[in-house]
């Protein structure tokens, strides 16, 4: 059986090569964090589906980079209208794998994931200047040309959000690509590739390759015809990426984890304060930027933790389907029990856990509560370690060079939260905060202009805007003297 029928959509479950379908002897379930729900078996590739299509990839290079952007827009434009046709059944779909909201998906994700394709097609038509200044009567002119096949390889918590965050630009930059979509959440991945044929976009242009990261993953990275790869996902595979590109010197972009700080200064707006704080729940904790070290200052310490409790004891978990839902099931239960043994090993360190601590016992399935845990050890597992999960801990700080002393305290840097009353505190705060991107009374604003990534482990590079194309295309500068023409 290659067809699934999943919410509402026929989803082939082969891979997508060269405009067509393709099965592999293998295949690996995919089943629903909602309630466990078998949704089908999915095409496992491993190095002779990459090689295929990575070929296909390359072989349908020269025609796309030709294009030209206003051509390769026009096709990305198409394909977002497709997928601002069919949010619905998107939305649906992507709940079903991988048991975020559906309401987040129907109202921010999939209009955002039309977004990214739209944004990063207009931006190569209009504003990839290609700059020209003159040096000494000669002229530099710069360009961003196509650099080849890009590797993709994308995580489960935001499936095609993600994966159009790479795709967007590595198209519009004319390099072809490659997809290797999370194993936990392959679904969309493969209805965007029929997407893609509805909208007339060339074999072999876009290709996905399902599968593990060990077998699919391991392969595409050592591929030596691929031009760039980008990554977002964990450190440790990150790592394991780097080894695999460094043979073939490919350049990598990674966007990794997190351990962000959420501080709370003592001049803080306290309600302002809490619904920031509890945002980081968002998603069952599943967000790489999430602030889950709460860093209050000790006067206002107790006044906000009530608060905090308060506005987090609302929190209604349950299926993601649900409009009232606000946080819905972890991932798997490999991933389950990975957020449960963080928790388990903070309680035998004697950790005090305030709120929640443990599984949602009347949900039962992969629905871990939300929990706060007040002054871990400083150090200890809990707060240096991502937890990705609804696990947030909060610590005290009485001068603001502990609290920036705290923040910076982990081999992460992707974000930051600052909550204050007073701008130039705000900014004596921000000034020395080591962090990707920092939100001062606010979270989540992100617009696609804004670089975006992370410092320390949290990444190398940034995206976003012309620092997309910086990493998507191969930057050029060609220098013409005043000299020697005959015309
Ligand atoms: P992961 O980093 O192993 O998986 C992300 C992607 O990398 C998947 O598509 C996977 O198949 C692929 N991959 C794995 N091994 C690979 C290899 N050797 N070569 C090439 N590709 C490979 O993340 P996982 O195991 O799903 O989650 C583990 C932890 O990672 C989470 O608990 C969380 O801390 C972090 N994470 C961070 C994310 C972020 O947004 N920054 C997203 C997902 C996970
Ligand atoms: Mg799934």
């Amino acid at each position: 059986m290659t067809t699934i029928h999943v919410a509402g959509a026929d989803i082939d479950t082969r891979h997508f090569i060269n405009g067509t379908r393709v099965s592999s002897e293998q295949t690996f379930i995919n089943t629903s964090p909602i309630d466990g729900t078998f949704l089908g078996e999915i095409a496992r590739g491993g190095k002779a589906e990459v090689d295929q299509a990575v070929a296909a990839a390359k072989a349908a290079f020269p025609q796309w980079s030709a294009l030209g952007p206003q051509g390769r827009g026009e096709i990305l434009h198409r394909i977002a209208d497709l997928v601002e046709a069919n949010i619905e059944t998107l939305a649906n779909l992507e709940t079903m794998d991988n048991g975020s909201l559906l309401r987040s998906h129907r109202r921010g994700v999939m209009p955002r994931v039309a977004h990214n394709l739209r944004f990063f097609a207009d931006w190569a038509i209009n504003e990839l200047h290609h700059e020209v200044f003159e040096t000494r009567g000669h002229s530099n002119n710069i360009s961003w040309d196509p650099s080849g096949v890009a590797a993709l390889i994308t995580p489960w918590n935001a499936p095609l959000m993600l994966a159009t965050w790479k795709i967007g630009p590595a198209l519009a930059a004319g390099d072809t690509v490659v997809l290797k979509p999370a194993e936990w959440t392959p679904l969309s991945a493969s209805y965007f590739a029929d997407l893609c044929t509805q909208a007339g976009l060339p074999n072999g242009v876009f290709n996905v390759v399902q599968g593990f990261g060990r077998e699919a993953g391991a392969a595409l990275t050592a591929h030596p015809d691929i031009a760039r790869i980008s990554f977002t996902g964990s450190v440790p595979t990150a790592k394991v990426i780097a080894h695999a590109a460094a043979d073939n010197l490919t350049p990598c972009s990674f966007e990794l984890g997190g351990k962000s700080p959420a501080i709370v200064l003592a001049d803080a707006d306290l309600d302002l304060a809490a619904e920031l704080t509890v945002e980081q729940y968002d998603n069952a904790g599943q967000v790489c930027l999430s602030g889950t070290r709460i860093l209050v200052h000790e006067d206002i310490a107790d006044a906000f933790a009530a608060k905090f409790i308060e506005r987090a004891s609302k929190i209604k978990q349950g299926d993601p389907r649900d409009p009232e839902t606000d946080i819905g099931p972890q991932i798997h239960q490999v991933h389950f029990d990975r957020i449960s043994g963080f928790v388990q090993r903070a309680k035998d360190e004697g950790a005090n856990i305030i709120m929640g601590g443990s599984p949602n016992t009347n949900l039962g399935g992969l629905y871990f509560n939300p929990t706060l845990i007040k002054n871990p050890a400083p150090g200890s597992e809990i707060v240096t370690a991502e937890v990705f999960g609804p696990v947030l801990t909060m610590q005290t700080f009485s001068t603001d060079e502990e609290a920036i002393a705290m923040a910076n305290g982990t081999e992460f840097g992707l974000a930051a939260v600052v909550v204050s009353g007073n701008r130039a505190h705000a900014d004596a705060i921000t000034k020395h905060l080591v962090a990707g991107t920092i939100w001062v009374n606010c979270f989540f604003v992100r617009d696609l202009k804004a670089p975006f990534g992370g410092s320390k482990k949290s990444g190398v590079g940034r995206e976003g805007g012309t620092w997309s194309f910086d990493f998507y295309a191969d930057v050029k500068n060609t220098v013409v003297s005043p000299n020697g023409w005959k015309e």
